[in-house]
């Protein structure tokens, strides 16, 4: 989260400047408040109208601005920033930043700040390689000026190679890291999400009534923090998050089979809602009706993926979080189970159809640890999530 945090944006001009409309979006959405200056080149590709209705906020244009000058100074401007981002940057801001140049606002303002400058160059692929853009590039770090990107891929010159903007979602991560914000950065975290579905026959299966909320709200705010997440997931209701490799199963055997591909990790969290069996000999051809003749299922054991990982002799992950739903005795139950399973830690909740948690938006969990039970307020599951997140953070860090 970006709160409380105040970041100039500075938008000059390429046609990556739509993709900075996105980028305010981004950070607001996360909290922080973005105040927008833009480039008479800029102008070109976006409006300032457009830029200031997302930012919520004036834009800055002028250097020589009388009414700005007497509001907010362009020098006052460019320190009460926490940082100062150039996204996109062309070729001709990064040189006048190498050569310290100020003949518009945008330049004058990096010339006069003590704030951190972040630039997320995009241009051209030969602009980009050509000598004396790299010139001005080693020159500009080197000046402690930090640099996202430029991406591979195709370009909208028609060209392919580095020098697409970075995507909003990268930006959004490197300022949050500059701001420390991502302490699982470099972590691997596998999370398990949604519900198997156990086949009878082609067209029809066995499964429950969890939608993938919590798992997905969890895998979500992992990656929020910086982690790898592999989110292993059945058939959910809701989407996968963003920003994490989805490995998308439909049976607990598949599932089991994604997890240990995904090993090793640091942390797992098991939040699946895994059927415990399976029909044996689901049939390969669909069932047909026959009048007064019931199908007989019979049923087998699917694997305990969460107890086969917290049993590893080798290779465990360093802490292994499973949920558990209850119905009665919540405590007593799930804390059988954390014993039964050998898991870290027990997420457990009562998912009595009284409560509404299955399937619905909010969750109150006890979490248990060899710490005993501690039972959390009822919020929503991406608060919950949220603090789980930050406990796990913890517990890796
Ligand atoms: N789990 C799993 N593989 C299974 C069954 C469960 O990984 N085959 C995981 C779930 O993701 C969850 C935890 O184990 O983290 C608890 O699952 P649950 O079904 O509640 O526990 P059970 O051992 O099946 O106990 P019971 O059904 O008797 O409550």
């Amino acid at each position: 989260m970006l709160q409380d945090k105040r970041i100039l944006l500075i938008l000059t001009g390429g046609i990556a400047a739509y993709k900075g409309l996105d980028l305010i979006r981004r950070l607001r959405e996360r909290g922080a408040a973005v105040t927008p200056v833009l480039t008479r080149a800029a102008e070109q590709f976006v409006t300032p109208l457009s830029v200031s209705a997302l930012a919520g906020e004036k834009v800055y244009r002028d250097l020589f601005n009388l009414t700005d000058e007497a509001e907010m100074g362009h020098i006052q401007l460019s320190r009460s920033a926490d940082l100062i981002l150039v996204a996109p940057a062309t070729a001709d801001i990064m040189a006048k930043m190498a050569h310290g140049r100020a003949d518009d606002l945008a330049s004058t303002l990096l010339l006069a700040t003590d704030t951190s400058v972040m630039v997320a160059p995009a241009m051209n692929v030969r602009m980009w390689d050509h000598p004396a853009t790299q010139r001005n590039l080693a020159q500009i770090k080197s000046d402690g000026v930090s640099v996202v990107g430029p991406n591979k891929g195709d370009m909208a010159c028609g060209e392919h190679g580095p020098g697409r903007m970075s995507e909003p979602m990268e930006i959004v991560a490197a300022v949050e890291a500059y701001f420390g914000l991502r302490p699982l950065s470099g972590k691997r975290v596998l999370v398990t999400s949604g519900p198997t579905h156990e086949p009878i026959d082609p067209v029809r299966y066995i499964a429950n009534r969890s939608s993938g909320a919590q798992g997905a709200a969890l895998g979500q705010a992992l990656a929020d923090l910086g982690a790898h997440v592999v989110f292993v997931t059945g058939p959910a209701v809701v989407p996968p998050p963003i920003g994490v490799e989805v490995v998308a199963v439909q049976t607990a055997q598949e599932m089991k089979g994604a997890v240990n591909a995904a090993l090793p990790v640091d942390a797992a969290v098991f939040a699946a809602a895994v059927a415990d069996w399976r029909v044996e000999g689901a049939s390969a051809q669909k069932l047909k009706k026959v009048a007064g003749d019931m199908p007989k299922l019979q049923f087998t054991e699917n694997p305990d993926i969460l107890a086969e990982v917290a049993q590893m002799d080798q290779g465990r992950p360093g802490l292994v979080v499973g949920f558990a739903a209850e119905t009665d005795d919540v405590v007593a139950h799930a804390t059988a189970k954390r014993a039964r399973k050998e898991c870290d830690w027990i997420v457990a909740n009562d998912v009595s159809p009284e409560t509404g948690i299955m399937g619905g938006t909010e969750n109150a969990v006890i979490l248990i640890t060899d710490h005993g039970a501690d039972p959390w307020p009822s919020m929503s599951k991406t608060d919950v999530a949220t603090q789980l997140a930050a406990r796990i953070s913890d517990a890796l860090t």
